[in-house]
C-alpha cells in the first residue's frame, strides 16, 4: 500500500457506513463541477471477449439517486467496440486528501444518438471542447507523421459530422477503501448491501 495521508486538515472521520455511501457520492457528484478533484478523472478499465484494457476519462455526471455515472467520449473509440462485446467495467479513483480509493464495478451502455446525445452535443459545440468528437479520423487511426497543425474551428455555415458519444455507467457496486494514520477501512455497497470488509 502507498504512504497513509497525513492526520493534518482531515475531517473527522466517518464512522456509519450510510454516512460513509452519502459522502463518497457527494464527492462524485463534487468531481464532475471541480476540475482539480482527484476524482474528476477516472481510470476506465474494460475487457472486451479475449483482451482487457484501462485509459483514463473524464467524469462528466453523476446522479447518485441512480447510481449513474457518465462520460463523453468519441464513438469510433476502440473501447466502444468492447464496451458492446462486454459491457462491464471497472472505473478505479483515488484521492490522496481523503485516502480513498474507489472501485466501482459499472455496467456500462453507450449511446450514440438520440436525446441524450444530441441535447448534450447541443451545448457541447459550441465550447473548444467540440473538437475532442469532430476528427476526420478516429481515435487510434495510424498516422504518417506527428500531428503538427492544432483542429481546425467548427465552420457555422457547413458543420462537420460529430462522433459524439455517452458512456452510461450503472454503478453496481463500490468497493471503498480508506487509508488512515489510525488504520484502513474498507467497506463493501452493492445489490447485498453495505458492509465492512477486512482491507
Ligand atoms: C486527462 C485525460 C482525460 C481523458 N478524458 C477522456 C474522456 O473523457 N473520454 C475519452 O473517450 N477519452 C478520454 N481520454 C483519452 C483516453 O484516455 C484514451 O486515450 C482514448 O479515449 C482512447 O481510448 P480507447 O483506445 O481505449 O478507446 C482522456 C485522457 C486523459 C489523459
Amino acid at each position: 500500500m502507498p504512504p497513509r495521508p497525513a492526520a493534518t486538515d482531515r475531517a473527522p472521520r466517518l464512522q456509519t457506513l450510510p454516512e460513509i455511501e452519502r459522502a463518497l457520492w457527494r464527492e462524485l457528484e463534487r468531481a464532475v463541477h471541480d476540475r482539480e478533484h482527484a476524482w474528476r478523472t477516472p481510470v476506465l478499465a474494460t475487457g472486451g471477449c479475449d483482451e482487457v484494457d484501462a485509459r483514463i476519462v473524464v467524469l462528466r455526471e453523476a446522479y447518485p439517486e441512480h447510481r449513474e455515472l457518465l462520460i463523453y467520449t468519441d464513438a469510433r473509440s476502440p473501447k466502444m467496440a468492447q464496451i458492446q462485446a462486454r459491457p462491464q467495467g471497472v472505473m478505479v479513483m483515488w484521492h490522496p486528501g481523503l485516502g480513498w480509493q474507489l472501485r466501482c464495478r459499472v455496467r456500462i451502455e453507450p449511446e450514440v444518438s438520440g436525446l441524450a446525445v444530441s441535447s448534450r452535443w447541443a451545448q457541447l459545440q459550441l465550447t473548444p471542447a467540440a473538437q475532442d468528437y469532430l476528427s476526420p479520423l478516429p481515435p487510434g487511426a495510424a498516422l504518417d507523421e506527428a500531428p503538427s497543425q492544432p483542429p481546425a474551428a467548427p465552420s457555422r455555415e457547413l458543420p462537420p459530422r460529430h462522433h459524439f458519444a455517452i458512456l452510461s455507467a450503472q454503478v453496481e457496486a463500490i468497493d471503498w477503501l480508506e487509508l488512515h494514520p489510525e488504520g484502513p477501512r474498507r467497506a463493501a455497497f452493492d445489490a447485498q448491501g453495505a458492509r465492512w470488509l477486512q482491507p
